[in-house]
């Protein structure tokens, strides 16, 4: 599967920073039965790498990746520990390298033209816009889309279940990442039901990319 098939699979990527192994599974397993299949673990606390292997082995309908992939070493233990794809903040050309090396699905993050240009010309069409609220939002996207139409934006940072239309609503935009369908305080009291339903929610957004 390439990036652009597992961002094809669902219109929001929760984005997961677990602090505590023992929630992965049950985590992601009400992720999924809401209906978010791919799952972003960033690489952030102690328990993310087991957290990864977790999921991997014993949730078999997740899609789960690896995000805050900073350089080769995150990404070699990353893709070691069963991520199936990788996402960065921001990208470097030694990243670049790298991501080209190990063959692995990526969304390198970009915040400029430049960014998103430099990346396009090593071949990379699906890009993380980040932190997409504080660096223009939807209107940045909109305003990228004429000069630049045939690159694809998963935006993440600041958006939640009220400002995700505007975001899924773009054509260059094919799906979104956030944090909001599993809050901490949620999920440090293990109410899975609760994590359900908000991904539930978030499931039933509707894109306006040509992706399905
Ligand atoms: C992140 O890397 O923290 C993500 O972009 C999530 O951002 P959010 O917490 O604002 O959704």
């Amino acid at each position: 599967m390439d990036i652009a098939a597992v961002a094809a699979l669902a219109p929001v990527i929760p984005v997961l920073t677990i602090e505590k192994t023992a929630d992965a599974v049950p985590l992601a397993r009400a992720l999924v039965k809401g209906g978010l299949p791919v799952l972003e673990i960033t690489l952030r606390t102690r328990a993310a790498i087991d957290a990864l292997k977790a999921i991997a082995a014993d949730v078999p309908d997740a899609v789960v990746g690896a995000g805050t992939v900073l350089n080769e070493a995150q990404l070699d233990q990353a893709q070691r520990a069963g991520a199936r794809f990788g996402v960065s903040p921001g990208c470097t050309p030694a990243l670049a390298l790298a991501i080209e090396k190990s063959g692995m699905p990526f969304l390198p993050g970009v915040q400029t033209v430049s960014e998103a240009l430099a990346l396009a010309e090593r071949g990379f069409r699906l890009l993380k816009f980040f932190p997409a609220d504080t660096s223009g939002g939807p209107a940045w996207l909109r305003a990228i889309s004429a000069p630049l139409p045939e690159i694809q934006f998963c935006p993440t940072g600041g958006i939640n279940q009220e400002n995700a239309p505007s975001y899924l609503g773009l054509p260059n935009v094919v799906c979104i990442g956030g944090s909001w369908v599993a809050p901490r305080a949620t999920v440090a009291a293990g109410r899975w039901a609760e994590i359900e339903k908000l991904a539930a929610a978030a499931a039933q957004l509707k894109r306006n990319s040509p992706h399905p």
